[in-house]
């Protein structure tokens, strides 16, 4: 295995059977997440960057195109295959586990020995006192926050060639998400041969990204450096269109009024 993080998507489609005709959710997407880069996805809700975070894990098989791993095809691989190769995910809705504690959760994202002072840390890390969580269950009884920042701390815990995030954000307290940030920041300093890609709408998360790219309708609609995207993401067109689009409605409504 070469210990080069480097993930590229060539020419990446995903179809799926619809009523009529097939629909793309992800059309002739290429994208490289260098070595040593924290790239931001961001776009419109349903735009297809969580389906882009499942081909990548291999939860989701393409329908055209090919994902490399530090030059090495990975398309065919299982997610579990992926998964040793050195791809780590967190899911925007993180799934629950009967049965496991917290502690286990962490020892098998690590796999390998871990202390109970090192999973405290990756707990800690995420802005939760390790002590009252450690020995709890994953299941229903944690709170949807909780179990967000405990699939976060998996991911710290694993310490992936390439760590995926889907909207880590989502669920997260204030308090807790500056602490991410943090996170974060301190992950993209130590990634010397890995990368990070995290999804995000948050501009505090925009705002730490090496590089953005902006899925929109399955596709690449923007890509560049953070100073050359963000500008054009804040305060947007964008938001001026929407509005615009709004704008016929509003008048309908006073015309009725
Ligand atoms: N298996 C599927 N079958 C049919 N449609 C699907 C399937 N998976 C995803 N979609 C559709 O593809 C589009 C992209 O979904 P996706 O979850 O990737 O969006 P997203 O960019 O992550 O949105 P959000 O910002 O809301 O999380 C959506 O319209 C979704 O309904
Ligand atoms: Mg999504």
């Amino acid at each position: 295995m070469g210990e080069s993080g480097m993930l590229e998507l060539k020419h990446l489609s995903f179809e799926v059977p619809g009523e009529e005709e097939a629909k793309e959710i992800i059309r002739d997407v290429s994208l490289v997440v260098p070595d040593d880069k924290l790239v931001v996805v961001t776009g419109p809700n349903g735009g297809g960057k969580s389906t882009l975070a499942k081909l990548i894990a291999g939860i989701e098989k393409p329908t055209a195109g090919q994902i490399f791993l530090g030059g090495e095809d990975i398309t065919e691989k299982s997610v579990t295959e992926r998964a040793k190769l050195g791809i780590g995910f967190a899911f925007q809705q993180p799934v629950r586990f009967k049965g496991i504690r917290v502690i286990d959760l962490l020892r098998i994202a690590a796999g390998k020995k871990l202390s109970v002072s090192d999973a405290c840390g990756y707990l800690s890390a995420v802005g939760m006192c390790a002590r009252d969580y450690i020995k709890r269950e994953v299941n229903a009884s944690l709170s949807g926050g909780e179990l967000k920042r405990i699939e976060i701390a998996t991911v710290l815990a694993r310490n992936p060639l390439v760590s995926v995030f889907d909207e880590p954000e989502a669920g997260i307290d204030l308090w807790s998400f500056q602490n991410l940030i943090e996170v974060f920041e301190k992950l993209r300093e130590s990634i010397s041969g890995s990368s990070i890609l995290i999804i995000s709408h948050q501009e505090r998360i925009l705002n730490i990204a090496d590089e953005i790219v902006v899925l929109k309708n399955g596709t690449i609609d923007k890509q560049g450096p953070r100073d050359e995207i963000l500008p054009s993401l804040i305060g947007t067109s964008a938001a001026v269109e929407e509005c615009r689009r709004l704008m016929p409605l509003t008048k309908g409504a006073e015309n009725h009024a």
